[in-house]
């Protein structure tokens, strides 16, 4: 519920446990007051303490840029005295760099705006939306400022945008609009934020919170390996189930920035948005600039609680997939099983093989086209290369769905090989700076997606295809980051604006596949997982979370992306021993606990496995289609920390990691534990579950035996885990309520 109090102007935004309280100071400044667990609606504006020095401006004019640079501003600009991280910058009709946004009115409403060419949280019917718009002015320019404010009652979200828009009589270039701000005072003293690289993406850092500003983000043109677009800000006291967590991140798949400042009165400065860095956008006279969404999240269930909320609010208001509450099919994905080096015979192999087994979609990865025997060439030329597929796609599809199986293909649309024809047609079509070599990466080029007929002839030759095999569905890849940004469709003072088009119009082209082809299961997919976030949820359900397959490797990659991002959009595979990005062992049975950690799969050569572990595939696929709602639907509570040094001596911590799903009614529930490394002369491990219903009884088999026991039980007492021999052995239990 979205409250305004008149006499303080106050707003305050409830949903179930939290509340975010903003205000209009003297003179129309917005002003941040609270944000945290709920409070009942009161007159807070005291929290600001103006009427402390240095006093609003009107009463204490000669300490006007101490007011600036002291008070919490809900989006604060540069250059008039708040010498914090700004939200708002642009450079006016004099060249000059100043701002000072003050506010014009505000509207509040039963919905949820949509966001032009974005991804974008949505209302439904069962769980509707309230919003809340403040108008804000720059009067000596007439630049403005659009802020929304956007609560899900059940959810202790605020999702937060700004439009930009210039009503003035000049154009203006926009330098920086950030997606929000906010500056907080309370417990929280430690920063989490994800990093990784390739193969290893998402790694967990929780550190403290020094003065200054720390910050992760990217300037490669996609959210990237190496940081995501997410921090949380949580109390040295905060664990996975309890105390203060408050989690950020953008709803955008580009260039970001994430900072904290913590200023000189030990209040915190949180951002988030696109990244200031290297981007600049015109605004003629009327024209408007729509920053992405922000999402941010409150929790004082600790990082369990906030994960979940992300997840509820993703998957309820963001995904929007007839695939979402929908059994995937389990795939099978000839990537790691062939690379490069297949032909029609091999492929048809796979497939009846894997179809005897039960898998039910196979995919066709990289190397169908042009004439790609390695990453050297063809990317743009997306017809089939004839001397592995004689015939083209359709003799192969045709044998596939003979064996009842679905279809599927890799494509990376956004990409040209130099070594191609669409190269050599069109040379000014990819992003390059005139006069200057075109650097390569991964021996291609990235296509210049801002202009319409590029995403166009692309768009014709995957609709080509689409309308004459069945495809149900398409692994979307990109695999290098941009350089050297420039467009040759843009003049020289709008060149920054590319980062920017180029992410726009990756959605473009998703939406029109999405739209053209509503039935079609789209992953999106980035060198593995570097373009992991939440706007690509908004065209596919699920996403390739790495190029690590390694089970164990996946546990540190799954928990650290689990964290804002839910696992039912995970893409997880079972591959094969050793591994091929570790050299690693483990066990098959542990390997398909893991992948069914997300959306199932296998990525392996079928016809080579032994039979050992070929017979436990259709047990695997019984068990994810017999409860992979739990991990779709249910809410995620993670039990262990694989990156933890031991956090509790009693459950042994170190070395064992393990999650449960319940149904949101608790009527049941999916437990999985892992040992990750096996210790000796330990006796049975004893694991606290969490989330049931304490007052009712769980059964669940262990060994051939029946046990009964009280959620409570379970919760305070656990799960008794015995005879794991060996490191990455691990046991997964369904739990059930006794009616
Ligand atoms: C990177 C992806 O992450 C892999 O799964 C695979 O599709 C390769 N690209 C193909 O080039």
């Amino acid at each position: 519920m979205i409250t305004h109090i008149e006499a303080c102007r106050q707003f305050q935004l409830d949903t179930a446990h939290a509340s975010y309280v903003l205000t209009v100071v003297d003179e129309g400044y917005l002003a941040h007051v609270y944000w945290g667990k709920k409070l009942p609606v009161a007159d807070m504006t005291d929290l600001l303490r103006i009427d402390e020095n240095p006093f609003v401006p009107s009463k204490n004019e000669r300490d006007r840029s101490s007011f600036f640079d002291t008070t919490p501003l809900e989006y604060p600009c540069a250059g008039i005295g708040d010498y914090r991280e700004a939200a708002f910058d642009f450079v006016d009709a004099h060249g000059c760099r100043a701002g000072d946004l003050r506010y014009v009115s505000h509207r509040i409403y039963d919905g949820k705006p949509t966001l032009e060419g974005l991804p974008h949280t949505f209302a439904t019917d069962a769980e509707p939306a309230e919003t809340l718009e403040i108008l804000l002015q720059d009067q000596p320019t007439g630049m403005t400022v659009l802020l929304s404010y956007t609560i899900f009652p059940q959810l202790d979200a605020v999702i937060r945008s700004a439009q930009v828009r210039n009503d003035g009589p000049a154009a203006y270039m926009l330098n920086r609009a950030l997606s929000c701000s906010v500056d907080l005072e309370n417990e929280c003293s430690e920063m989490i934020t994800l990093y990784g690289s390739w193969a290893r993406e998402r790694q967990l850092d929780r550190l403290p919170i020094r003065h200054g500003k720390q910050r992760v983000d990217s300037l490669r043109g996609e959210s990237s390996h190496q940081y995501s677009p997410f921090f949380a800000l949580v109390a040295p006291q905060t664990t996975e189930q309890s105390g203060s967590a408050y989690g950020f991140t953008l709803i955008y798949s580009g260039n970001f920035f994430a900072q904290a400042e913590m200023t000189q009165h030990g209040v915190l400065r949180a951002q988030i948005g696109i990244n200031p860095d290297d981007f600049a956008w015109e605004l003629q006279p009327g024209a408007t600039f729509q920053t992405p969404e922000a999402v941010l999240v409150y929790s004082e269930e600790g990082l369990g609680g906030m994960s979940r909320c992300f997840h509820q609010l993703f998957h309820k208001h963001l995904i929007r997939s007839v695939w979402k509450d929908r059994s995937r099919p389990v795939l099978i994905n000839n990537w790691e099983a062939t690379y490069f080096n297949f032909d029609l015979e091999k492929l048809k192999g796979i497939a009846d093989c894997a179809a005897k087994l039960g898998i039910e979609l196979f995919v066709l990865d990289d190397g169908w086209f042009g004439h790609r025997d390695s990453d050297n060439c063809s990317l743009g030329d997306w017809s089939p290369d004839e001397r592995k597929l004689p015939g083209g796609l359709k003799p192969l599809t045709d044998h596939i769905t003979g064996l009842g199986m679905k279809f599927g293909l890799w494509f990376e649309p956004e990409m040209v090989s130099p070594d191609s024809d669409l190269y050599r047609a069109h040379p000014d079509w990819a992003i390059q700076i005139p006069g200057r070599p075109m650097t390569q990466c991964r021996g291609q080029y990235v296509l210049d997606f801002s202009r319409a007929e590029v995403r166009d002839a692309i768009w014709q030759q995957m609709k080509q295809l689409l309308d004459t095999v069945p495809i149900s569905y398409i692994k979307w890849d990109m695999n290098r980051q941009l350089t050297e940004v420039g467009s040759a469709a843009l003049p020289a003072h709008r060149q920054k604006e590319l980062w920017h088009r180029y992410v726009l119009g990756v959605y473009a082209l998703q939406e029109k596949l999405v739209t053209n082809y509503p039935d079609l299961l789209l992953e999106n997919c980035s060198g593995g997982g570097a373009r992991f976030d939440a706007g690509m949820l908004y065209y596919s359900p699920q996403i390739w979370s790495s190029d690590d397959t390694d089970a164990k490797e996946r546990l540190r990659i799954q928990y650290g992306t689990s964290l804002f991002l839910p696992p039912s959009a995970m893409g997880a595979h079972v591959s094969v021993c050793p591994n091929h990005a570790t050299g690693r062992n483990t066990p098959f049975e542990t390997r398909g606990y893991v992948a069914m950690n997300g959306t199932f799969g296998y990525e392996l050569d079928v016809t080579q496995l032994s039979a050992e572990d070929a017979a436990q595939i259709p047990d695997q696929i019984r068990r994810y289609h017999a409860w992979g709602h739990l991990v779709r639907n249910g809410l995620q509570y993670r039990l262990g920390n694989p990156f933890a040094p031991s956090a509790c001596a009693a459950q042994m911590q170190d070395g064992w990691d393990a999650w449960i799903y319940v149904a949101e009614d608790r009527s049941e529930a999916l437990f999985t534990f892992i040992q990750m490394t096996a210790d000796p002369n330990l006796r049975s491990r004893r694991i606290r579950l969490a989330g049931l219903d304490p007052e009712r009884h769980y059964t669940y088999a262990w060994n051939a035996n029946t046990i009964t026991r009280s959620g409570a039980y379970l919760m305070q007492c656990g799960i008794r885990i015995q005879n794991l021999w060996g490191d990455m052995k691990g046991c997964q239990i369904h739990l059930t309520a006794v009616q």
